[in-house]
């Protein structure tokens, strides 16, 4: 018999053909060092992973100005994409496929990660409030962000833009935009950090204009199918959640839904936290507004993942924290192998070698 006939058999999107549709989910892991350069480590971790039939790369700054965690990848340099290379092949040379997930942290981020004590930059001078942030000085409250100028737009769009062709050169098979956990587009979409009144503010149409002028961009590096968007419509991660969750993620599915992208990444679960201001949104209602290949994220075992998909709520499943520790999880789910107990935290964003890539893959006792 074969075990989760669907979650494991092949999907396509646009020409490529993913042999699972088991993904790995972006997952940020501080291993680059402060230069923050990709490197052989990181290479070894993919490659264990590749068992997935998409790998989503960790969170990767597509600027300095979009810095937010100590010891995270970038893409901003030609070097970078260079030491990038070694991970796109090593993905390659294990028959799978790699998207790099862009980055902007926006206000999530602190003045001492900028030489120049800069403020971070946000939609509008809205803080996160009640909690800290990690820095390279130590841990410090939230500031209140500087609201980008009008005109200052333009210049992080071609950031991305700039980013996407580097992941190309870097032999990326495609890029993530990541609108998802109350990063700087995220900050742009929701009413609750947006209170612009230019023409990236006020209305739907409006608050989306930020992500539509990236997505522009990037699609003349790129055909739509090599990219993909991430969105978190019920999460409170960063301080995010606006009374208007369901209108906003709605329209910004339906237009998505018009550029044939790759794919819609959406948490719809509630494992990584729950705005609460109404009833959480669905697949099924980003289904009806989203032709295209659907990837569901957040707190997915192989059997909730195996129903999803063979109801025709989702298309792929994105596993997070079972990856970390479980680096054969496609194995461990096509053999009924037990799964091995969720990685500690302290190990997640340690800038350490050890509790990364150096979860075993399943043994079979004698
Ligand atoms: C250690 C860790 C790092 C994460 N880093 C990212 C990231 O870089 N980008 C992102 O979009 N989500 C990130 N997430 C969220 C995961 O992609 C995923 O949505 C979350 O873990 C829920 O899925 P799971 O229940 O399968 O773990 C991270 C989560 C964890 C636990």
């Amino acid at each position: 018999m074969t075990v989760s006939p669907h979650l494991l058999s092949p999907f396509s999107i646009g020409d490529r053909t993913l042999k699972n549709r088991v993904v790995l989910a972006p997952l940020t892991r501080a291993r680059a060092g402060v230069e923050r350069m990709p490197n052989a480590l990181m290479a070894e971790y993919y490659a264990q992973r590749s068992n997935a039939g998409l790998l989503i790369s960790e969170a990767t700054v597509v600027s300095e100005q979009g810095i937010g965690w100590q010891n995270s990848p970038g893409i901003y340099t030609d070097a970078q994409a260079d030491a990038w290379q070694p991970v796109t092949q090593a993905v390659h040379d294990r028959d799978s496929q790699i998207f790099l997930q862009l980055w902007h942290c926006g206000r999530a981020s602190h003045s001492s990660f900028f030489a120049d004590g800069s403020l971070p930059v946000s939609a509008s001078a809205i803080a996160i409030a009640n909690d800290h942030i990690h820095t390279p000085t130590g841990k410090h409250p939230y500031e209140t962000p500087r609201a980008l100028e009008t005109e200052e737009v333009a210049a992080v769009v071609e950031d991305y833009r700039r980013a996407a062709e580097r992941a190309k050169a870097a032999g990326f098979d495609g890029v993530e935009v990541h609108a998802a956990n109350g990063y700087l587009i995220d900050q742009f979409l929701q009413s609750k950090t947006n209170q612009r009144s230019d023409h990236y503010g006020g209305s739907l149409e409006n608050r989306y204009q930020f992500l539509s002028e990236i997505l522009a961009a990037v699609l003349t590096v790129l055909p739509a199918d090599r990219v993909g968007v991430r969105l978190s419509p019920n999460g409170v991660f960063n301080d995010m959640g606006s009374p208007d969750y369901r209108e906003t993620f709605t329209y910004v599915a339906q237009q998505l839904n018009a550029l044939n992208l790759g794919y819609l990444h959406v948490m719809d679960g509630l494992a990584f936290g729950f705005h609460q201001l109404g009833e959480p949104m669905t697949l099924t209602e980003f289904r009806a507004v989203f032709a295209g290949c659907l990837i569901g994220n957040c707190g997915y075992t192989q059997d909730t993942a195996e129903a999803a998909i063979a109801s025709g709520q989702a298309d792929l499943i994105a596993f997070g924290r079972p990856f970390i520790s479980n680096p054969d999880l496609v194995d461990r789910f096509a053999n009924g192998w037990p799964l091995a107990p969720e990685a500690p935290m302290a190990d997640w964003y340690s800038f350490e070698p050890a509790g990364y890539a150096d979860f075993p893959a399943y043994q079979a006792s004698a």
